[in-house]
């Protein structure tokens, strides 16, 4: 399969093929960028920590009657999909204002947003990820007022499943961010749920437990990835000392 070139490939993870047309393979790769790519590296072992929390996640919801396009794990960093046509839009859900809500509007970081903000992103590095807002997004003709909304629900709803979960492990789900696609009439969650789109802070600390650590070089990215899968994944000890 990896012989073959992706039919897509993003900043972290690459598409490719299967034997199957409903069917794709994901990998999650070792690159981590960040600053719409402006900072760059590889850190050996990342894109396993990062598939083992996703395939995690995309299972919690799935118990929980949310669908995804999770289906199977293929290797450590490889996950069999089931092919979306994706919807262009970041959906972002903020429980704790911070990142851009700080940067670009007068919330102290740190202050806790009741009830949860939804944000709506349209997906184009080239533009820098614009925010959109409903009647854009209807007007870009990207969804119906129908989806739009289930779109919402479906956000909030994982946040309830997430938060709760994250929070019995002493995390604290501060933001992430989702994709979406159709399967059919269906909209399934999508991409990852992991280390790279969320911000996770310890519950005693706030100690940064995700990407940040490597945007702002708060510490050793890869220890506390590994770290974190552990403590999301309880049962699967993270022996590897990758
Ligand atoms: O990361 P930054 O502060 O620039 O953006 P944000 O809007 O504060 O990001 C909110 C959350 O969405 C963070 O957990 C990001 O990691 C995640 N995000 C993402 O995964 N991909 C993006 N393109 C933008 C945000």
């Amino acid at each position: 399969m990896e012989n073959e070139s992706p039919i897509y490939s993003g900043k972290a993870k690459s598409l490719y093929r299967t034997a199957n047309p409903g069917e794709m393979l994901m990998k999650f790769r070792d690159d981590i960028t960040a600053f719409d790519g402006g900072k760059k590296d590889t850190l050996s072992g990342k894109g396993s920590r990062n598939a083992a929390v996703s395939s995690y996640f995309f299972r919690l919801l799935e118990k929980n009657g949310i669908r995804t396009h999770f289906l199977r794990m293929e290797s450590e960093n490889t996950m069999i999909v089931r092919a979306l046509r994706m919807i262009p839009l970041e959906v972002i859900v903020r429980n704790i204002a911070a990142g851009s809500l700080v940067r670009n509007y007068p919330f102290k970081e740190g202050t806790v947003l009741k009830p949860p903000v939804i944000v709506i992103d349209f997906k184009d590095d080239t533009k820098h990820d614009p925010m959109l807002n409903d009647d854009i997004i209807l007007a870009l003709g990207v969804l119906d007022r129908a989806s739009l909304t289930r779109l919402k629900q479906f956000a909030r709803r994982i946040n309830t499943v997430l938060s709760r979960d994250l929070k019995k492990k002493g995390i604290k789900l501060v933001d992430f961010k989702l994709e979406f696609g159709f399967a059919g009439e269906d909209i399934l969650v999508g991409d990852e749920i992991s280390m790279d789109s969320m911000r996770l802070w310890d519950e005693k600390t706030n100690e940064s437990l995700d990407k940040d650590v490597y945007r702002f070089d708060k510490g050793d990215v890869l220890s506390t990835y590994r770290s974190v899968t552990g403590r999301i994944l309880p049962c699967e000890n993270d022996h590897r000392n990758t």
